[in-house]
């Protein structure tokens, strides 16, 4: 069952119902300034951190979810409605929402009046930009009353939900003909506040919640809206709102638009009044002076689609398979936007206060992202970089404010300083950009303590080799990819966090799946040495790549699949020795994604070992048997349901790791198949089973056996994003940049018969035409000519900045 349809040539979701089954949610924003919105218009903006620049409230886990936005409710008559539905839930004649890129239209009409709110931040603009448009669809004449409304948060939205002996004694407001500030505590230590104007005369407003909505009444009845009367409210203390009334005649078929910013505003502290207890408003009417008519709001919004055109102008497919395109052209490089902007930060599963930046996450976003916007990823590679320890280990994460290591979540999983790796990789060979390798970057972000970027790899790769294990494997530390794996945690006391517990630090856990992590990152750093003249690193990472492979297949295969683990004592995780967790899916994909086994035949064998044990008909789930009952060796993991989460959820961010590990023994019916099985477009026809966002992944679908296998959990901020992107353009269809050339090994299934690609990359652009003559779905076997020219291999070299390159590819 679906709950609307793609518009494919609009690149938007078309939602036909605002009774989906969870709110479907979008972000707003491209650089530093931010909204989420659902499809009835709830959520919250802020200004680059969405826990301490927070311009409006929001009450997550509230009963029913997803009450509290920005509102505009329409008064005709004694009735009154929102476009959205909610929060007025009054039944609309028709509703539609429009989910864009980067922006949402929701349109709803009642009784003659058609309302439409266009939300959407402009490039290169700290504000929301809400454009409404009011028009009479009836024969007569109409005399309605709109009223806007946000709540604003203190700021701070941690401390906004727990000090309130303080902080309902704090917030203050100024009006300003049609311009609300929200001034709460700039008298002392802030230079910013908060702005909601309208482009039209207001006919009344409101700035303190009580008098809006009275004292007994919630969002969907505020008095003032039922009553047709604004209270010209100025808030003190309690809970400061903007609301702005407009006065508005229709006549039969007119309409009229108009105009609501909300916005950040910052200024000098030398410069943070006008007179003595007034705010200066010079650049909120700056602000405000770019958003006055609607022509300069279209203009705005054209410069927004324009640039999401060129964005995903970098890979597009025909493939004549409508699902396909849409999820590789539009809206999975759409997520990894969306990811690689928030982190883990704030979505309707993360309450924006919690998680910092991740190591491993941003790293491993870049690899969608980095094709989007190369400079930017530089960027935050750097940035990364800058909080490695000297010893090569990683803070687990960083504050995104700061750029400091996290001090609270601390340090400790083994893997993570080998995505520094990964994530450098995939930027280098996007760009080509080797000066970024002798960029000098600090340790633990102190100024005179840097090295070189390329050494940060060195240690990287290096921290694996001094934490090896009795077996040879890497110590897994905390935790690995699997951060509820805790195999040193030994966790008995309630509350206790798995993350940052460690009872036991002990040298005996050892981790399958870094071993492989290392196996697969080694060549990139290898050739990385080998372009920085370092030949003799080149040689030694190449050697050690060759001796952790073998210490896998002594150690680390138990006979039909890969090990996952060795726990503090010593005992196999994820072996057939064990009673639950006999496999596990992380250490299957990632040792065959990097060619452990495929000579010798074990990765097949793994790989069937999935298909048999783990593949279910929603994806793959992560472990089975799932875990029964708590093990205090193995921590969280086991502390989730069977089907849930780590314990047996299809976790689709390492779903993708399997698709690779496909195309790597030339499977690629299999690989699609897999794909298919998680991929939100072809989800929407299930929409009632899966029930997030059909246009977005999810990081988890309840495995089989949970009593809600299928239904999907947290969407939106999840590597997910990324690493699907990165099977399905650069495995399953098969172009990925490398260091010398664009390398084009499609292995696809028999049904996908034709391809045309478009790549840009490194200022040139490469046409692909792949014609499926032998369905062999292997990818090694394509046959390429470039400008008509037949080559040896799959490789096509980097063409000089400008060029056009005509590339076909028979499979
Ligand atoms: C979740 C993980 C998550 C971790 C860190 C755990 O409870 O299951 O998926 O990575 O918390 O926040
Ligand atoms: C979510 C975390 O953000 C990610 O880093 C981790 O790998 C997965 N959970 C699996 O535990």
């Amino acid at each position: 069952m679906r709950f609307g349809h793609f518009d494919d040539a609009a690149r938007e979701y078309v939602i036909t119902t605002p009774r989906t089954p969870y709110p479907w949610i979008n972000y707003l924003g491209t650089e530093e300034f931010f909204g989420i919105i659902s499809h009835t218009g709830g959520g919250y903006c802020f200004y680059r951190d969405a826990r301490l620049r927070r311009l409006t409230r929001y009450r997550y886990n509230n009963v029913p979810a997803d009450v509290g936005g920005r509102y505009y409710y329409v008064r005709d008559g004694a009735d009154f409605w929102t476009p959205g539905w909610k929060p007025v839930k009054r039944e609309l004649d028709s509703y539609q929402c429009r989910v864009g890129l980067s922006y949402t239209k929701i349109a709803g009409r009642r009784k003659g009046v058609l309302a439409e709110v266009l939300y959407f931040v402009p490039l290169g603009t700290n504000a929301e930009v809400h454009r409404v448009t009011l028009r009479n669809t009836s024969r007569s004449p109409k005399d309605l009353k709109l009223f806007s409304f946000v709540e604003f948060c203190l700021w701070d939205a941690n401390d906004d939900q727990n000090n309130y002996q303080r902080n309902l004694s704090i917030g203050e407001v100024e009006k300003d003909g049609s311009t609300i500030y929200h001034k709460t505590e700039y008298r002392e230590r802030r230079n910013h506040y908060a702005v909601y104007s309208v482009n039209a005369k207001v006919a009344g407003f409101d700035t303190d919640r009580e008098s809006f909505l009275g004292p007994d009444n919630g969002f969907g009845e505020p008095q003032v809206v039922a009553e047709g009367r604004s209270r010209n409210s100025l808030a003190s203390g309690w809970s400061p709102i903007g609301s702005h009334q407009l006065a508005v005649r229709l006549k039969p078929g007119e309409e009229k638009t108009f105009v609501f910013v909300l916005g950040y505003v910052e200024n000098p502290v030398e410069e943070k009044f006008e007179r003595p207890g007034v705010v200066n408003k010079k650049p909120a009417r700056e602000l405000l002076a770019r958003f006055q008519t609607t022509e300069q709001v279209d203009a705005a919004l054209a410069a927004l689609r324009d640039y999401w055109t060129q964005m995903l102008s970098k890979y597009q497919v025909k493939s004549g398979e409508k699902r396909l395109d849409r999820m590789v052209n539009i809206w999975n490089p759409y997520q990894c936007m969306v990811t690689f902007n928030m982190s883990r930060s704030a979505s309707y599963f993360e309450t924006g206060i919690g998680r910092g930046m991740g190591f491993r996450d941003s790293n491993q976003d870049l690899l969608g992202f980095v094709h989007l916007v190369p400079s930017r990823a530089r960027e935050r590679i750097l940035d990364i970089a800058a909080t490695q320890k000297e010893d090569g280990s990683a803070y687990h994460q960083y504050q995104p404010l700061t750029k400091r290591g996290n001090n609270d979540i601390g340090s400790g999983f083994n893997d993570d300083p080998l995505w520094l790796i990964s994530g450098t990789a995939a930027y280098v060979k996007e760009t080509g950009d080797l000066a970024i390798l002798k960029e000098q970057v600090s340790f633990d972000n102190q100024a005179r303590n840097t090295a070189t970027l390329f050494e940060h790899l060195k240690r990287s790769f290096d921290h694996v080799l001094k934490n090896l294990g009795p077996h040879g494997l890497p110590l897994i530390g905390r935790a690995d990819w699997n951060d509820c794996l805790n195999l040193n945690c030994f966790s008995d006391t309630p509350g206790e966090s798995f993350q940052t517990t460690g009872n036991r630090v002990g040298r005996t856990a050892e981790s399958v799946f870094i071993a492989g992590l290392f196996v697969q990152v080694a060549p990139d750093y290898a050739d990385l040495a080998g372009k920085m003249g370092f030949s003799d690193e080149a040689k030694r990472a190449r050697h050690e790549q060759q001796k952790m492979e073998e210490t896998v297949l002594q150690h680390g295969w138990d006979g039909g699949w890969f090990v996952r683990a060795y726990d503090f004592f010593g005992k196999k995780v994820g072996s057939k020795e064990c009673r639950d967790g006999q496999i596990l899916i992380e250490s299957q994909g990632y040792c065959v994604m990097a060619g452990i086994g495929v000579e010798t035949g074990q990765a097949r064998k793994a790989l069937d070992a999935v298909r048999d044990r783990l593949e279910t008909k929603h994806g793959i789930v992560l472990n089975q048997p799932a875990y029964q009952e708590y093990h205090l060796e193995l921590g969280e993991i086991s502390s989730y349901p069977p089907g849930y989460k780590e314990n047996a959820g299809i976790f689709c961010h390492n779903n993708p790791w399997v698709m690779i590990a496909e195309t790597v023994v030339g499977r690629g019916e299999r690989a699609f198949e897999l794909w298919k099985k998680i991929a939100p477009s072809y989800r929407e026809a299930i929409s009632e089973v899966h029930r997030l966002e059909p246009y977005v992944y999810a990081q988890m679908i309840a495995g089989k056996d949970a009593v809600r296998h299928g239904e999907a959990k947290n969407s939106w901020l999840t590597g997910t994003a990324a690493w699907n992107f990165v099977a399905i353009s650069q495995y399953i269809l098969g172009v990925k940049p490398e260091l010398d050339g664009l390398r084009v090994s499609p292995c696809i299934p028999a049904e996908l018969k034709q391809l045309a690609i478009v790549r840009r990359c490194r200022e040139a652009e490469y046409r692909i035409r792949v014609k499926n003559v032998g369905h062999l779905a292997a990818g090694r076997s394509a046959r390429l000519t470039v400008d008509g020219k037949p080559v040896d291999g799959q490789l096509v070299r980097w063409a000089p900045a400008g060029s056009v390159v005509k590339v076909d590819c028979e499979v």
